[in-house]
């Protein structure tokens, strides 16, 4: 496998439009996408998309996925039961081939959670165990259509 561009952080928040306050007004975000809510994985989300480089455009950068459950059972309301405040959740990377990804943490011995799904981006994912993973839950995606 190759690995790909990092797509995106992925942090949890108790509260999505504090979080969204926050980068706007303390870190200085001028792009953050609307949130919506992702049913299969039970969370809210959006994205704060940083540009590709200090005083460039928008876009091209990488992102801060937030995340705030919709429901006691979603697995990001695991994480903040142990995190309150929350935190960083998890790093995505990209791939060109989900297919050929999995076989390959597979093949090296690595727990998959969950079947391939529709991730955040429309394209699909899959996520691995963090303690197969060096202490960091880590998705994998597949690299959205258009995007090189
Ligand atoms: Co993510």
């Amino acid at each position: 496998m190759k690995l790909g561009r990092m797509n995106h952080i992925g942090v949890a928040t108790p509260d999505l439009d504090a979080s969204i306050a926050f980068y706007r007004d303390v870190m200085g975000a001028t792009d953050i996408t609307e949130p919506f809510v992702l049913e299969e994985q039970k969370v809210r989300v959006c994205f704060v998309n940083t540009p590709n480089h200090s005083g460039g455009d928008a876009g091209g950068g990488t992102q801060v996925e937030l995340l705030e459950p919709t429901t006691a059972d979603s697995p990001v309301s695991g994480f903040l039961a142990k995190n309150p405040a929350g935190g960083q959740h998890h790093l995505c990377f990209e791939v060109e081939d989900i297919a050929a990804a999995r076989e390959w943490f597979e093949g090296a011995g690595k727990r998959i959670l969950g079947p391939t799904r529709i991730g955040a981006h429309g394209t699909p994912i899959f996520f691995v165990h963090p303690k197969d993973m060096n202490g960091i839950l880590t998705e994998i995606m597949e690299v959205p259509q258009g995007a090189h």
